[in-house]
C-alpha cells in the first residue's frame, strides 16, 4: 500500500517553474530513490512533499491524506522526518540534548536505540555537536529525524561531501536503519551509494521523471544511466 503519493506536481520558485507534473509513488516499508543530475529537481521535489516549497498544481497525499497546502510543521506532524542537503545541529549542544530537544516521547526510536545504530555518536555523546567531523554530524543529524518517529524519512543527498571510507560507514548504518522496516525517500548523485541502499528508483531530468523501476534494472541499464546519471554525459541528455 502506498504510503506516498505524488501526483502530477508543478512547483515553482517566483517565476521560473522547476517541477513539470511530477509523480511518484513510495509504498510502506520501501527504500525509494530519487535520482538525477545537479538541478534535475530532486531537492525541490522533498521540498514539495514537506510543504517548504508547496506545488502550484498536482495532488500529494500522505497516509491517505491529502497533504499538499498544509504548513511544514502540520507535515512533519503527520510523520514526514526530513534529513536536508546542508546538515543542521546546533553546535553549541552536546551530542545528547541535540537529540533530546527533538525526541518524540514514546516513539519506537529513543536515544539509546540511535546510539545502537550509531555508536560513534554514543561514544561522543557529551561532546559539543560543532567539534563533530562531517561525517559524525551527518549521522547525528539522521538520529535527530529518526527520533522524531517518523512513518516516511526523506534524505537529501546523505552522502554528500563525505570522504569515501566515511560514505562506506554511512551506507552500513543506513542499512541497519533501514532492515528496521522504515519507509524512506533518498535523493542521491552517488549512484552506486542509491544502488546499494534502494529497491526502486525514479529519475529526473530538467524537473521530469524519465526513468522509473527497479534498482536491479537500472544497474544493468548502462544506456539510462549513461544519459541521466553519469557525470560524463553531462550536457547531453536531450
Ligand atoms: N531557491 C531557489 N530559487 C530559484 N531557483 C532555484 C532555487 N532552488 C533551486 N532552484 C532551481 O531549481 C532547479 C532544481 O533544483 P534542485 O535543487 O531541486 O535540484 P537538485 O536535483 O536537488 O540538484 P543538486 O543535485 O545540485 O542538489 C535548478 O534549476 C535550480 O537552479
Ligand atoms: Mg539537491
Amino acid at each position: 500500500m502506498s504510503i506516498l503519493t505524488v501526483d502530477d506536481i508543478h512547483t515553482y520558485y517566483g517565476q521560473s517553474h522547476v517541477l513539470h507534473g511530477v509523480s511518484l509513488d513510495v509504498a510502506e516499508g520501501e527504500s525509494v530513490a530519487l535520482l538525477g543530475r545537479n538541478g534535475a529537481g530532486k531537492t525541490t521535489t522533498l521540498r514539495s512533499i514537506i510543504g517548504m516549497t508547496p506545488p502550484r498544481e498536482g495532488r500529494i497525499e500522505f497516509k491517505g491524506e491529502r497533504v499538499d497546502g498544509m504548513e511544514p510543521y502540520q507535515i512533519a506532524r503527520r510523520g514526514i522526518g526530513l534529513v536536508p542537503e546542508e546538515r543542521r545541529v546546533f553546535p553549541e549542544l552536546s551530542v545528547d540534548d541535540n537529540i533530546e530537544v527533538v525526541m518524540a516521547k514514546g516513539g519506537e526510536w529513543d536515544r539509546e536505540r540511535v546510539y545502537d545504530v550509531f555508536p560513534a555518536l554514543r561514544e561522543h555523546r557529551t561532546q559539543l555537536a560543532g567539534q563533530l567531523s562531517g561525517g559524525q554530524q551527518q549521522m547525528l543529524t539522521i538520529a535527530r529525524a529518526l527520533v522524531t518517529d517518523p512513518d516516511l524519512l526523506l534524505l537529501d543527498e546523505p552522502s554528500e561531501g563525505l570522504a569515501p571510507n566515511i560514505v562506506a560507514d554511512l551506507k552500513s548504518l543506513l542499512e541497519d536503519v533501514l532492515d528496521t522496516g522504515i519507509t524512506v525517500l533518498l535523493t542521491e548523485q552517488n549512484t552506486e551509494f542509491a544502488f546499494d541502499l534502494a529497491e526502486r528508483a525514479y529519475i529526473l531530468s530538467k524537473g521530469e521523471v524519465t526513468w522509473e523501476g527497479d534498482v536491479e534494472t537500472l544497474q544493468e541499464s548502462e544506456d539510462v544511466i549513461s544519459k541521466y546519471l553519469s557525470v560524463a554525459a553531462v550536457g547531453v541528455d536531450d
